[in-house]
């Protein structure tokens, strides 16, 4: 069925990417509406042919569409998603979800008890290089893992943080802006339990907030994550690299291009004793030794996994028709958010915050 959309906040994003995803043929929403503050953005929406509204009300009220984008600065996604809830629309709002993870806890609840979808443009799951490393991750390529690094490290100082995301009122800063991103993708990898969060999150060149973070995560079998998030290294590291038991994998940066896979071909343990003491005496322990011996390597698959954001609002239409699972489930974005918070206060306070 073809969903039509109304939109909160008609900028950069929703008047670009948002409205041209959903003016594709294979994308089951269509653009009608849009509400904002700004006359600018309102002609924007006239010329690409919406209805501009701005009162939000009147445009609640129209019921020209089933379904609402929120695309405002961040301080607003809570207070809009929950009106356009209550107004009893289904409801996608785009990342960071809120200010506060009481804030997404209010909007999760006011979707129950509305009865309506709730979800989050969490787009970047369908990156291609976080496609080519999850596939090889779940494929089993490097065994058990135990470390999975994941980062946005360039020097293109595209980070530095303007316009409203330069102010913490508006909720701006790296981490949420794409930290987010990075935490969701680590975060729907892996969905067992977190257990710590240790993290610096600080100003590099900003004046207000964040733009340089650094969050590691253990979760409950022992594995670690870690995100890494700067514009300002010269020096790049790859944008994806996780070990295991059984070898390692490297996705070097966006593209996917050049992603490779070590795997252990050949390793032996080796025994032997080693000297130990006690107070009073030297003594014979026995050790273990473990050398890799041989390793294979082999590229990953890129071609033939597409990246396309637009699979997002394809599955959110089947999600609203009842024929698909949601793909990003509220408590998701919930758990990262907690994730976000519990980064910040480990910075601030100097602790490893348990989760
Ligand atoms: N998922 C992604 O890849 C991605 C990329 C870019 C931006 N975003 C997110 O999209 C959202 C919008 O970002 P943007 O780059 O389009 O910002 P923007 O500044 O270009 O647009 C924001 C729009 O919201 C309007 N607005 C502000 N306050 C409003 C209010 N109270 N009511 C109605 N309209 C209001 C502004 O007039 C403007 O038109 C942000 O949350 C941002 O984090 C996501």
């Amino acid at each position: 069925m073809q969903h039509k959309i109304g939109y909160i906040g008609f900028g950069g994003m929703a008047s670009g990417y948002h409205c041209g995803t959903a003016l594709r043929e294979d994308v089951p929403f269509t653009p009608v509406a849009a509400y904002d503050i700004n006359p600018d953005s309102r002609a924007r929406a006239v010329e690409r042919g919406l209805e501009a509204y701005d009162n939000l009300d009147e445009f609640l009220a129209s019921r020209t569409f089933d379904f609402v984008l929120v695309a405002t600065p961040n301080q607003f996604h809570c207070p809009m998603v929950c009106r356009a809830l209550e107004a009893g629309y289904d409801v996608m709002c785009e990342k960071p979800v809120a200010m506060t993870s009481a804030e997404v806890e209010l909007m999760i609840s006011t979707a129950e008890k509305c009865g309506r979808l709730f979800t989050v443009h969490h787009n970047r799951r369908w990156d291609r290089d976080f496609m080519i490393a999850k596939q090889s991750i779940e494929n089993g390529d490097i065994g058990k893992p135990f470390m999975i690094e994941n980062r946005v490290h360039s020097a293109d100082g595209a980070g530095t943080m303007n316009g409203w995301r330069a102010f913490p009122d508006h909720g701006g800063g790296m981490l949420v802006d794409w930290g987010v991103h990075m935490l969701d993708q680590v975060l729907y990898l892996i969905q067992e339990p977190v257990k710590t969060v240790s993290a610096t999150v600080r100003p590099l060149n900003s004046e207000e907030v964040d733009d340089y973070s650094k969050i590691i995560i253990t979760f409950e079998s022992g594995l670690v994550a870690q995100v890494e998030v700067t514009t300002y290294s010269p020096i790049t590291l790859p944008k994806w690299i996780a070990y295991g038991d059984r070898g390692a994998l490297i996705v070097p940066d966006f593209s996917g291009n050049n992603a490779k896979v070590r795997r252990i071909k050949k390793g032996r343990f080796t025994h032997g004793e080693a000297l130990g003491y006690t107070e009073t005496e030297v003594i014979r322990r026995p050790q273990r030794n473990y050398r890799i011996e041989e390793w294979e390597e082999f590229p990953l698959p890129h071609s033939e996994i597409p990246q396309d954001w637009a699979s997002l609002y394809k599955n959110v239409g089947a999600a609203l028709d009842g024929k698909e699972e949601l793909i990003v489930k509220p408590a998701q974005v919930l758990r990262c958010f907690k994730v976000i918070e519990a980064a910040v206060k480990s910075s601030k306070e100097g602790v490893t915050v348990k989760f």
